[in-house]
């Protein structure tokens, strides 16, 4: 099973104004639960874990947009700096799609998804990376989206997976961290479009939240 950071359901996190918020969300939020270096040692480590595992076939890395392309930007770094400096390296080629499946803080029945075509294309080993696997429901509905197109491998690299009643079971093959059942923002995760702009990913204050 994927080995991963669990953060505790009782992390306090840390205080705000330890961090640099930006103003207009400072009202909006709670604690830092996981400070942006954290995120990047550990996006470090899941890097060293995939291309050890690759044995130097070619990957096709797939980016769920909005929410994953701070961490598919990020993990990618790290897979190049390895691929530029050890004896083993592995072809990379990248590709995109755009999944909707959020209203507010509450994940929803219908799962869209935007470039389905580009699915069609993919040969050679898919690597999806995600942002965070809540109920699974989205990860699940891609993946049966993606074996329609024959690819040789699927692999799913997630940021994040939340403990909670509410999962499906589904786990991803690479995760960076476990979480509490609460909702986070930050690092391209967003609520309704808001605070992707965020470097640090925090728990988002449920009270006084403008819409
Ligand atoms: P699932 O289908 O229930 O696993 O939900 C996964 C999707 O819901 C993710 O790709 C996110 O877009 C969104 N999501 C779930 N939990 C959070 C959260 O805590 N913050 C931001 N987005 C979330
Ligand atoms: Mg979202």
């Amino acid at each position: 099973m994927a080995s991963y950071l669990q953060i505790a359901d009782d992390e306090k996190g840390h205080e705000l104004d330890l961090f640099c918020v930006p103003r207009h969300y400072e009202n909006d939020l709670d604690k830092v639960i996981i400070p942006h270096g954290l995120i990047m040692d550990r996006t470090e480590r899941l890097a060293r874990d995939i291309i050890q595992d690759m044995g130097g076939h070619h990957i096709v890395a797939l980016c769920v947009l909005k929410g994953g392309y701070k961490f598919f930007a990020d993990l990618l770094d790290y897979i190049k700096v390895l691929n530029q400096n050890s004896d083993k390296s592995v072809p990379l080629t990248v590709d995109f799609i755009r999944v909707k499946s959020y209203c507010n803080d509450k994940s929803t029945n219908s799962v869209k998804v935007i470039g389905g075509d580009e699915l069609s294309n993919l040969s050679g080993k898919v690597r999806l990376v995600f942002d965070i696997v809540e109920t699974g429901r989205t990860m699940q509905t891609l993946l049966s989206l993606l074996s329609e197109c024959n690819p040789k491998m699927v692999k799913v690299v997630s940021l994040l997976v939340k403990r909670t009643p509410r999962s499906s079971g589904y786990r991803p093959d690479y995760i960076g961290f476990e979480v509490p059942d609460a909702f986070l923002v930050g690092y391209a995760l967003d609520y309704n479009e808001y605070f992707r702009d965020l470097s640090v990913s925090m728990k988002r204050m449920r009270t006084n939240m403008k819409q």
